[in-house]
């Protein structure tokens, strides 16, 4: 199964999808996490913090070239999520064209939803916590309109395909982990 997970900051990507991977066993592939893990010494590093800090994307050929190398890997083979991935059409189009020479392709797409005060809550919590560059209110705001603009096109690319299961997010974590599964196992079977 490859399940593209789509949503905007904050609604629960990384935390659904680290319980998914560990249940259904399979690679949880998070292009966040892959362009924060750069070193930000290193001048790839500094280019991608230039993007990212402020809640921008990075370019699409960046992102793409990043996650191909991760594709080839033998662990993705039987199939993997996509946490925050593809984020443009532009990036739709070409996973969908490397898993088509890879025989493979999106199975099912996860869109999380939530409301943006509850949204900005969770970011702005998480900021006591944890030091992500992004999560101030500044680039959060950002963060949610480049989602809008950006993003919320892939969501209608894929719907259009009668491949997207829409989840409400407001739930507890554990609530929502029960809707993702059962969504997932209703398309498997
Ligand atoms: P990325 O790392 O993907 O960040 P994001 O999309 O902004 O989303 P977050 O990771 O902040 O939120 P999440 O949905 O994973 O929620 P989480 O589970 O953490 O991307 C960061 C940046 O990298 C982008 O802005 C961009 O610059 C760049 N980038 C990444 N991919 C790219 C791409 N493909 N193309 C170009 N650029 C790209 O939860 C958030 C908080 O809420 C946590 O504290 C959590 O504990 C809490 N929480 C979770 N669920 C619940 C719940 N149900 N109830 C209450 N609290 C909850
Ligand atoms: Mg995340």
């Amino acid at each position: 199964m490859r399940i593209v997970f789509i949503g905007p900051p904050g609604v629960g990507k990384g935390t659904q999808c680290k319980r998914l991977a560990a249940h259904y066993q399979i690679v949880h592939l998070s292009t966040g996490e892959m362009l924060r893990s750069v070193d930000r010494e290193s001048s790839l590093g500094q280019r991608i913090a230039s993007y990212i800090d402020s809640g921008g994307l990075a370019p699409d050929d960046l992102v793409m070239q990043i996650l191909k190398a991760r594709l080839s890997a033998g662990d993705c083979r039987t199939g993997c999520l996509f946490d925050g991935v593809p984020r443009t059409l532009v990036q739709a189009h070409a996973l969908d064209e490397h898993l088509l020479g890879m025989n493979a392709q999106i199975d099912v797409v996860v869109a999380l939803e939530a409301e943006t005060t509850a949204l900005v809550d969770r970011l702005l919590k998480r900021a006591e916590q944890e030091h992500r560059a992004d999560d101030n209110s500044e680039a959060i705001q950002h963060r949610l309109a480049v989602y809008r603009e950006k993003t919320a096109p892939v969501l209608q690319y894929y719907s259009q395909r009668g491949l997207t299961e829409s989840v409400d997010a407001m739930d507890s974590p554990d609530e929502v982990f029960r809707q993702i599964c059962q969504r997932i196992d209703r398309r498997r079977s």
